[in-house]
């Protein structure tokens, strides 16, 4: 049994031209650190590679340092913890998938790292997925603790609905709807999977640029070799 057809959400980032929205990445951090960190890890990350959304060294040190990490071992032999620091790989919710599990009724919540590539449909899935929860048709029997999700591939997640209205507050006053929070933790989930999307789009006009002068030159050439053929 498929999933529903996953509908196109025009990200910024799609096409040959796109690039991320940087604004709405910021804000998707937000909803990771405040909403999905709870279960999800993204162990790929540092703290560090959030400069490339647009964050200041100082706003990069403020968000580190509100997370304990384990360090160690000192000179005493012994493990410490201390406040993060931009190098530092982003805290994981749970030490171990044994101990994620457990908390979770079984399921793994996967890491989120490169899901937006995992996962067919990237971020327009997550979007989906996101925004999908609601009651199941009546021939659909969901199995206890599980919830219906019509762009869930089968319908059935272990994943209770995660976003609901104004569970976050922007700053920029962006209101946080479902779907705005939706669209904006997919857009950097995008970003944290792909963030050398932006590079690759503009190498990729430069070389259409350059191929295109490179044909120009090669037929103006070919034209005075054989200008006097017959
Ligand atoms: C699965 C995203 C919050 C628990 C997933 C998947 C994604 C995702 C993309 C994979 C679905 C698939 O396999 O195709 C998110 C996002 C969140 C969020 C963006 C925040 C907005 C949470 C929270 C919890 C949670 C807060 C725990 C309370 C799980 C579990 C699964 C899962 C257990 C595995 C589901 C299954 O395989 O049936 N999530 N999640 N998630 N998530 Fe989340």
């Amino acid at each position: 049994e498929g999933a529903a057809h996953i509908p196109n959400q025009g990200f910024s980032f799609q096409g040959p031209f796109g690039v991320y929205d940087r604004a709405s990445a910021q804000r998707g951090f937000q909803v990771y650190s405040q909403v999905c960190s709870a279960c999800h890890a993204m162990h790929l990350m540092s703290y560090r590679n959030l400069r490339d959304l647009g964050l200041t060294e100082q706003q990069v040190a403020a968000i580190a340092s509100q997370v304990q990490v384990q360090d160690g071992p000192n000179d005493e032999g012994q493990m410490f913890e201390r406040p993060g620091r931009p190098s530092d790989r982003f805290r994981s919710p749970f030490p171990n998938p044994q101990a994620a599990r457990a908390a979770n009724n079984g399921a793994l919540p996967p890491d989120l790292s490169v899901i937006a590539k995992a996962r067919e449909g990237g971020a327009n899935y997550i979007y989906a997925l996101l925004t999908g929860y609601g009651d199941p048709p009546p021939d659909v029997h969901i199995a206890e603790g599980m919830h219906y999700n019509a762009y869930f591939p089968g319908h059935q997640i272990a994943m209770a609905r995660p976003l609901n209205p104004d569970q976050v507050e922007f700053a920029d006053h962006t209101p946080a709807t479902v779907e705005n929070m939706a669209r904006d933790v997919a857009t950097f989930l995008q970003w944290a999977a792909e963030p050398e999307l932006e590079l690759r789009h503009s190498m990729g006009i430069k070389i259409i640029v350059f191929l295109l002068v490179l044909a120009g030159l090669a037929y103006a050439v070919k034209r005075k070799i054989w200008a006097n053929a017959h």
